[in-house]
């Protein structure tokens, strides 16, 4: 039985009151699927002590350096220290906005395995490659850099992230149909190098998930859960999103 995840990435957003009305509403979230918040850095402390023990703590990055003078980068090990289970990496704003290449990503993944926390792995095509026919050419890519630097086992302890760019945060959001196409096509290229790691592996959605349209594509056999952007600052809008997947 794969685990269901719902996990909210703030990305630049947020504040010390968010925390609390998170950790608050949280602390009524049903069992059933995992539930994981990802706040900006400096938000992390306040995020450890107040959300329920069962909430996991998540990074948006992780340096793919271990120690050292890297102005500005924060290490696995530190933020394991401050309490993270997961570290999202390659989002694709990082990937846009920060030209994180596909090799770069590969060693944040197996920096944030290192350091003893899940990676979430995000991967996604733009839409003038969708309308070109090569979002399977654009994910195999993304995923082939993971498995060139952390092996043929490298999502045996990992989470994978669809998130159209197209969707995030636009409100247009793939449809159940598109998003299990391309959950399949994920998992078809991790079973060819692991069939145990590639059954286990929990598969995201993310790009433009709200409470009205999360229960369609959460009931895709291979949709494992969400990576949610906006919903996650509005806790009722989040733990809604968090319902329809338990
Ligand atoms: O990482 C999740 C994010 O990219 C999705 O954003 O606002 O479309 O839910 P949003």
């Amino acid at each position: 039985m794969r685990r269901k995840i719902i996990a909210g990435n703030w990305k630049m957003n947020g504040d010390g009151e968010l925390v609390r009305r998170i950790a608050e509403r949280a602390a009524d979230a049903a069992s059933g699927a995992e539930l994981a918040v990802c706040p900006p850095f400096p938000l992390l402390a306040a995020a450890a002590t107040q959300l329920p023990s069962g909430v996991r703590l998540g990074a948006q990055d992780v340096s793919e350096y271990e120690a050292g003078a890297y102005t500005g980068e924060v290490s696995g090990a530190m933020l394991r220290e401050a309490g993270c289970r997961y570290a999202i990496v390659g989002h694709s704003e990082r990937r846009t906005l920060y030209s994180e290449d596909n090799a770069r990503v590969a060693g944040k993944y197996v920096a944030a395995q290192r350091a003893g926390l899940t990676p979430i792995l995000c991967i996604g095509e733009s839409l003038a490659e969708r309308d070109a026919e090569r979002t399977e050419a654009v994910v195999a890519e993304q995923l082939g850099a993971v498995f060139e630097a952390a092996g043929d086992r490298a999502f045996a302890e990992g989470v994978v992230a669809y998130e159209p760019v197209w969707a995030i945060g636009t409100g247009r959001t793939a449809t159940p149909e598109q998003a299990q196409a391309v959950h399949a096509f994920v998992r078809q290229r991790v079973a060819e190098r692991d069939t145990d790691s590639a059954e286990a592996l929990p598969i995201l959605y993310g790009g433009s998930m709200k409470a009205d349209n999360a229960a369609e594509l959460l009931a895709q056999p291979d949709v494992d859960g969400g990576l949610i952007g906006g919903a996650s600052l509005d806790p009722e809008a989040f733990l809604a999103i968090h319902r329809a997947a338990t």
